[in-house]
């Protein structure tokens, strides 16, 4: 990714929550129901624990969070767009269920966090934008501490190839011109390549 790619991304494409938004209204109508409650059933979230979120977006985890999920968690919130940092931010505070949140500005491949200070690092629907998702693996990798748990939450490949197909056919026989995203498949390769104590990888095909 060149750097005009992380600037459209951080000043265009999620400068502000509502596009996400857009889509995950399209999800919601349209994907399965319990999406929450799967990806929490599926995610060590161990009381007291420290939740370094990367990418976190407007904060959705934390504010569609299933009660089982334990309210003494220390949640570090980060994504690259100022935005949506401010977004989670007023939303989660508003909730008054989470008390030990801290939500920084930071870039997936540099994050502010101390080495092995993290019980769970989760990355839902992020890794994807990065120009080097090993570099992103690598780095959450370095702020969970021996034993604790890497979370990364990516579509499986050709996820919602009729809603592509569609948005293509006015082009005709044209070949799209944008990159396939990362899959949950290649993801998952790449985590076994790149550090065995990476554990954890989550398919759905229910947000992009
Ligand atoms: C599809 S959204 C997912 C947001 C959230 N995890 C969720 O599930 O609602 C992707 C998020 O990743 C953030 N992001 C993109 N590139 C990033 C990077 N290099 N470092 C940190 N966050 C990044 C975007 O700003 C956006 O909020």
């Amino acid at each position: 990714m060149v750097d005009s790619e992380q600037s459209y991304l951080r000043d265009v494409q999620y400068r502000f929550p509502d596009r996400l938004k857009a889509r995950s209204i399209l999800h919601n109508r349209y994907g399965r129901d319990d999406w929450f409650e799967w990806l929490s059933s599926n995610i060590p979230l161990l009381s007291s624990g420290v939740i370094a979120d990367v990418g976190c977006g407007a904060g959705s985890f934390w504010t569609n969070a299933p009660q089982s999920v334990p309210s003494n968690l220390r949640l570090r919130l980060l994504d690259i767009s100022e935005g949506m940092v401010d977004a989670a931010r007023t939303s989660i505070g508003a909730m008054q269920r989470w008390h030990d949140v801290e939500v920084s500005v930071a870039d997936a491949v540099a994050l502010p966090l101390a080495d092995a200070s993290a019980d769970t690092t989760i990355a839902i629907h992020m890794l994807y934008h990065l120009a080097d998702p090993a570099s992103g693996l690598k780095e959450m990798s370095r702020v969970t501490r021996e034993g604790g748990a890497v979370a990364v939450v990516l579509n499986p490949a050709g996820t919602m190839a009729e809603l592509s197909a569609l948005a293509r056919a006015p082009f005709g026989d044209e070949p799209d011109p944008r990159p396939e995203p990362l899959s949950s498949e290649q993801e998952l390769a790449l985590m076994r390549a790149s550090s065995p104590a990476l554990m954890s990888s989550g398919t759905r095909t229910n947000c992009a």
